[in-house]
């Protein structure tokens, strides 16, 4: 069984950093960040909660499916950057919508995180038969957990969300979810649930990186190294499952994290850039909301056309990865 994307919708901030902008917080410069990474600019939430923005993705999404609320069966948010330690975007999310007979949740995969909710709202549709549309929606305000005094860091993120309406079809289907725990403090953010040893980080060493509660810390070269292998890696074995090569897939559409990993797994595959929808540039990495964001504009925009095949491949925070291909 595989899953009809119905229709999409977006929210992005309206307020956003241009690469200039950070000279004001820190020795940087729009050149190292362009050509390093290919971000030039990213929204960023101002009085916008994530879970405001989710949201106004998933009515949008909503009114475009021309479908009625209750008749969501189930909605999934991916994020890393909720509101509410409890209770779930997910639930805050139908408050909002009125989706009165769901069943909500979240997923934490941090950037693999819509591919997650996906894969997951995919399995939910095949174990029950009752379950008409699911709303699968990704919404991270990133900028709220960013140290603007760390230059490798602040600059890489952005704000935004969106959602996606899906129900059962018989399309083309295959999947990869994975993760790798070893490498689970290279790309991190402490909550403020932690032992008082850790605050005054005198007498406890987890291994993770000390940086200040709820500020993301990342060893940026090792995320590099992992990313460069584990986007590839997830078509790769959904190939090898399936029999899909990569000539039939028509979009690639990767993690939004660097210009420069993308390229990497362009290489690796043999395929021309212009098979890989790029949205970093003006969205800069919105964790979970990068990989649907760029769908949903490259659907806006008329670029991926229904009955297209779609890769969409992922990594992120865990260190988690995988993928999915599908038919739009
Ligand atoms: O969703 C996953 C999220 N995480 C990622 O995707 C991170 C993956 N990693 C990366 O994208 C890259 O490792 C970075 C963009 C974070 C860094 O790029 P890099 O090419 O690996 O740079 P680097 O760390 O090797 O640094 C090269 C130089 C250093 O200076 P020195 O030591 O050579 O004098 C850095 O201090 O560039 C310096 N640098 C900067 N300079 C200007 C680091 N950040 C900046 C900056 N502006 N923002």
């Amino acid at each position: 069984m595989g899953i009809n994307i119905l229709a999409m919708g977006s929210y992005v901030p309206e307020q956003k950093l241009l690469n200039d902008d950070f000279k004001k917080f820190i020795d940087t410069n729009d050149e190292w960040i362009r050509t390093r990474t290919g971000i030039t600019e990213r929204p960023m939430a101002g009085w916008e909660p994530a879970w405001y923005m989710g949201a106004e993705a998933a009515k949008k999404a909503i009114e475009r499916a021309g479908i009625d609320p209750a008749d969501i069966g189930l909605i999934i948010a991916a994020t890393i950057t909720s509101d509410f330690l409890t209770p779930s975007m997910a639930c805050v999310i139908q408050r909002e919508i009125g989706a009165v007979n769901a069943a909500a949740f979240d997923v934490n995969a941090a950037c693999t995180g819509f591919i997650y909710a996906l894969d997951t709202a995919r399995r939910f549709m095949q174990t029950d038969d009752s379950m008409k549309y699911v709303l699968v929606v990704a919404a991270e305000a990133l900028s709220r957990f960013l140290d603007f005094s760390d230059r490798t860091t602040s600059i890489l993120f952005g704000d935004g969300a969106a959602a996606a309406i899906v129900e059962p079809s018989d399309k083309l289907y295959a999947s990869h979810l994975a993760s790798d725990g070893t490498g689970a403090h290279f790309l991190c953010a402490r909550s403020l649930n932690v032992a008082p040893e850790v605050k005054t980080e005198t007498e406890f060493d987890d291994g993770f990186p000390k940086k200040p509660l709820h500020k993301l810390a990342q060893d940026g070269k090792e995320v590099y190294k992992f990313a460069t292998k584990a986007l590839p890696r997830s078509f790769d074995i959904i190939s090898e499952k399936t029999g899909i090569t990569k000539d039939e897939i028509d979009w690639f559409i990767p993690h939004q994290a660097n210009i420069r990993i993308i390229e990497t797994a362009a290489k690796h595959f043999g395929v021309s850039m212009d098979k890989f929808i790029i949205t970093l540039d003006h969205y800069g990495n919105t964790s979970s909301g990068s990989i649907p964001l760029a769908l949903n504009e490259a659907i806006e925009k008329g670029i991926v056309k229904r009955g297209q095949k779609l890769a969409l491949i992922g990594f992120g925070a865990g260190l988690t990865y995988g993928g999915i291909v599908l038919e739009y």
